[in-house]
């Protein structure tokens, strides 16, 4: 039985006179949420202003064109950027073992994109920008394939990452989902399963979800929901000597 609660007899609840606590804070709405509907460029900002200190020393290394620093203020922070299209490979940094504080990490997400032979990789045509974009320049690799070639990256960097940053140092990674082969991936799932065996510790997740509205060309019987949204993960670095249960914040 459902009873509204105008059904039920209400007993004013008396406060316990012995069971005063003064609690410090503020009341706010103004907090950063989770969830976000929007662009790169409107959310990274946010993810900085809760999880990354001012002067913190930052390598951005899939920088791309820069998207995610947009709307960042950058007199705040030492941002060194670097990408393979310049010549770093995110798996080899040229920075000594724990000499950063932050590594933003965006490599790219879809196994269309990193297969061995150009020809077969997705993106063709108009999409040839797209294509470039994601490209890991790795066409006459032998190494891991498909989707498993996604996720080798993202290991392999996040390992890197850990050389590279100091105790507590944070990696921020940007990360899509993805069907392949007929089968669902859920990369974010696999990288924070794998980054914690790295010895981070998983402190936040941001989803994002696009606005625009993607079409599938060629669409027979439609069988996994189509992917609008995206993540950021913030991972620690658990400093030497510090159990992961014990870890706060
Ligand atoms: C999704 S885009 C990054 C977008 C970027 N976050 C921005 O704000 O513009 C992926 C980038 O990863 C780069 N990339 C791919 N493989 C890489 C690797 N092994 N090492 C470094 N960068 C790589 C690509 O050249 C591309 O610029």
């Amino acid at each position: 039985m459902i009873l509204q609660a105008k059904q039920l007899e209400l007993v004013p609840h008396e406060p316990d006179p012995t069971n005063r606590r003064t609690q410090g804070g503020i009341s706010t709405a103004d907090v950063v949420m989770s969830a976000f509907t929007g662009g790169n460029a409107d959310i990274f900002p946010q993810i900085l202003d809760l999880h990354v200190p001012d002067g913190a020393r930052i390598a951005d290394v899939t920088y791309g064109t820069g998207v995610f620093w947009k709307n960042v203020d950058l007199s705040r922070y030492e941002l060194i950027f670097s990408d393979i299209a310049t010549g770093v490979d995110c798996r080899a940094l040229p920075y000594a073992s724990e000499s950063l504080d932050v590594v933003v990490l965006d490599p790219p997400y879809m196994e269309g994109l990193l297969r061995p032979n150009k020809e077969h990789k997705a993106g063709s045509g108009v999409y040839s920008a797209f294509r470039e974009y994601y490209s890991n320049g790795d066409e006459a690799s032998t190494g891991p394939k498909w989707h498993a070639a996604v996720s080798d990256l993202y290991y392999k960097a996040g390992a890197e990452a850990f050389r590279v940053l100091k105790d507590s140092g944070i990696i921020i990674v940007k990360c899509q989902d993805e069907v392949s082969a007929n089968r669902q991936w859920l990369t974010h799932v696999e990288i924070i399963n794998h980054y914690e065996t790295l010895g981070f510790y998983t402190k936040d997740l941001f989803v994002v979800v696009r606005l625009n509205k993607a079409g599938i060309s060629r669409l027979k019987k439609q069988v996994h929901a189509r992917k609008n949204h995206s993540y950021f993960l913030v991972f620690v670095k658990i400093p030497k000597g510090k159990k992961r249960s014990s870890m706060r914040g």
